[in-house]
């Protein structure tokens, strides 16, 4: 069992960031008026900035559950008898928003290369929200190894296109990439 644990942490380390970016799609099946985070606007291209795969309530609800999520691993970290693996409350709501503006930048450019809402772009889509939250924790509070970084986007990548697969199987996601 010990020897699971370098696997393991980098995972809970992570895991925030997934929950922020699954969380909008769950709030998808309950809501289903939301408001466009481009609020409908196009860019100069004549095709829409972001498209309706990003909303506003989809982004706050993001956020919520996201840092909810980082605070019961924080404190639980501080509780338990276990390696800390946070520095500060700081690097949570750094994960959480880097993976929402990695997860919004993916569709911007996805709306400037022709790919449709929910059409997919080959890897960014699976890792764009990790890219950007492991840059923004880099930027403020020092770069994590490259072992590390590579470690956890072979995983996303993996971990992505196999919880994609399952819900498009359970009826929660029109495609399943
Ligand atoms: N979602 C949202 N707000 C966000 C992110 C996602 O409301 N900030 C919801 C949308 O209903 C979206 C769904 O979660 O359709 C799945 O998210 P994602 O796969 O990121 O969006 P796509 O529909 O694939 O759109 P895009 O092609 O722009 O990525
Ligand atoms: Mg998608």
């Amino acid at each position: 069992m010990d020897s699971l644990v370098p696997y393991l942490l980098p995972l809970i380390y992570i895991s925030p960031c997934y929950a922020t970016n699954s969380a909008p799609l769950f709030l998808a099946n309950i809501l289903d008026e939301r408001m466009p985070l481009d609020f409908g606007k196009k860019f100069r291209d004549g095709k829409r900035i972001l498209g309706d795969g990003k909303t506003v309530e989809g982004t706050i609800f993001g956020f919520i559950v996201g840092y909810l999520y980082f605070t019961v691993i924080y404190y639980m970290q501080m509780l338990l008898d276990i390696p800390f693996i946070y520095v500060n409350m700081l690097e949570g709501f750094l994960l959480v928003t880097g993976s929402l503006i990695g997860d919004i930048i993916g569709s911007f450019i996805k709306r400037r290369l022709n790919i449709e809402r929910g059409d997919t772009l080959p890897i960014f889509d699976q890792t764009g929200f990790l890219i950007f939250a492991i840059l923004l924790r880099s930027i403020f509070l020092g770069p994590i190894s490259y072992d590390l970084v590579i470690y956890l986007f072979t995983i996303t990548f993996l971990v992505h296109v196999l919880t994609n697969a399952s819900a498009f199987k359970m009826g929660i996601k029109d495609k399943p990439l």
